[in-house]
């Protein structure tokens, strides 16, 4: 067995110097259908790390070993990346010299660097008010063509799929097949990390593309004797945004965190099989839970994600705090994004911004230093 390769699944365990990473549809390809002369469209997205977090386990009163995937280390900062690569490719190997997209921020922050990396345009729709700084910077630095919507992100949507029906702009939301067969590479990264799929896999959940990849990654890795079992998959939706979780279209989603702030899921029945054939749930949780998972994370594990994203710790917090994940062998939760697109947010959070001051015992006096002189010398 190579030195690459995994003790129990065979599979890959990263880039060495022999074999560099060059990006998730190089390392996955034989699971991912591309043919050999596909001219493939990357930003060495992937490989992102697996990472224990003991501590936040034990706030938590996990005794499972618990991990976040931590997706915001993507090179645009989610796990957009992953699909945006393959839809991409697709798309320029079709011909396309323009995508577009729908997006709460992330998709089109991807779709405007996989576009301006394959030298195409790239158009995105976005609710207007609604999409975090980080990312809107994202879109109009790559020079994406940005149209502010009076709506949420489901009328977004609505318009995408008319206008890409009606002139020749490839759809690069997650509809598009491609998108999800790519994002399948961060449950195979998973698998290898760990040397087999976890018991249990938590996730936000939005447009509900992201846990219907997982759930598809693990499968076919099964059946590609790469892995065991198939996680439970435990997706969350917050609290005002939670049609899966109510059965109902939710008319005026609402959320702090904007990235899931979804009211008509695009993959609403895939993931809802999903949730079914793994034996997992598809629950709510409310923005304070979402906060308080948030800070938790920042706080005792130095890990800093965006508010959506910890909506999957939100949902440990709330089975484990009503003991019910005593079956647990092993727990990931998924971090879909970095804290840095909503910096505004942290900043909010934060309360007051500390007052500026010049000399040496002001600085003591706003710390609460006390007049020490030489105490320390
Ligand atoms: N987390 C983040 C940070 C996201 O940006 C999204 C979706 C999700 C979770 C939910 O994933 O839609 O596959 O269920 N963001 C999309 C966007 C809607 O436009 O960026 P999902």
């Amino acid at each position: 067995m190579s030195q690459r390769e995994n003790h129990k699944t065979g599979g890959p365990l990263g880039p060495t110097a022999a074999k560099p990473w060059r990006g998730t549809i190089d390392a996955y390809r034989e699971l991912l259908a591309v043919s050999p002369d596909t001219s493939i469209v990357t930003l060495y997205e992937g490989n992102t790390p697996l990472i224990p977090v003991p501590r936040l386990a034990r706030k938590l009163g996990v005794s499972a070993p618990l991990y976040v995937k931590y997706e915001g280390l993507n090179p645009t900062g989610s796990f957009k990346d992953r699909g945006m690569t393959l839809a991409v490719t697709k798309a320029v190997e079709a011909g396309a010299r323009a995508i577009m997209c729908a997006s709460t921020g992330n998709t089109s922050a991807s779709a405007a660097a996989f576009a301006a990396r394959a030298g195409i345009e790239a158009i995105v729709l976005l609710p207007a008010g609604k999409v975090a700084l980080g990312k809107l910077s994202q879109a109009l630095q790559h020079g994406a063509r940005v149209v502010a919507i009076d709506g949420n992100f489901d009328d977004c949507l609505n318009l995408v799929k008319a206008l890409t029906d009606k002139h020749p702009i490839t759809l690069v939301n997650s509809l598009n097949p491609h998108r999800i067969e790519g994002q399948t590479t961060a449950a195979y990264e998973v698998c290898d990390a760990l040397g087999d799929a976890p018991s249990h896999l938590f996730i936000p959940v939005g447009n509900a593309g992201n846990i219907t990849a997982y759930h598809r990654g693990f499968e076919r890795y099964k059946d590609a004797g790469r892995s065991t079992q198939i996680p439970k998959m435990m997706g969350f939706q917050a609290a005002g945004s939670a049609p899966i979780v109510l059965g109902h279209i939710v008319e005026n989603p609402e959320t702090l965190a904007t990235a899931i702030r979804i009211g008509n899921p695009a993959s609403w029945k895939l993931a809802e099989a999903a949730r079914d054939k793994s034996g997992g749930i598809i629950d709510s949780v409310t923005d304070e839970e979402i906060l308080a998972a948030w800070h938790l994370l920042a706080k005792s594990e130095g890990i800093f994600c965006e508010p959506a994203s910890a909506a999957s710790v939100a949902g440990v917090l709330k089975l484990a705090a009503r003991d019910e994940l005593k079956d647990a062998e092993s727990i990931v939760c998924v971090l879909t994004g970095h804290g840095l697109k909503d910096p505004d947010r942290a900043v909010a959070e934060a309360g007051e911004v500390p007052r500026s001051v010049a000399d040496l015992s002001a600085v003591e006096s706003v710390l609460g230093l006390g007049d020490k002189a030489g105490a320390n010398r």
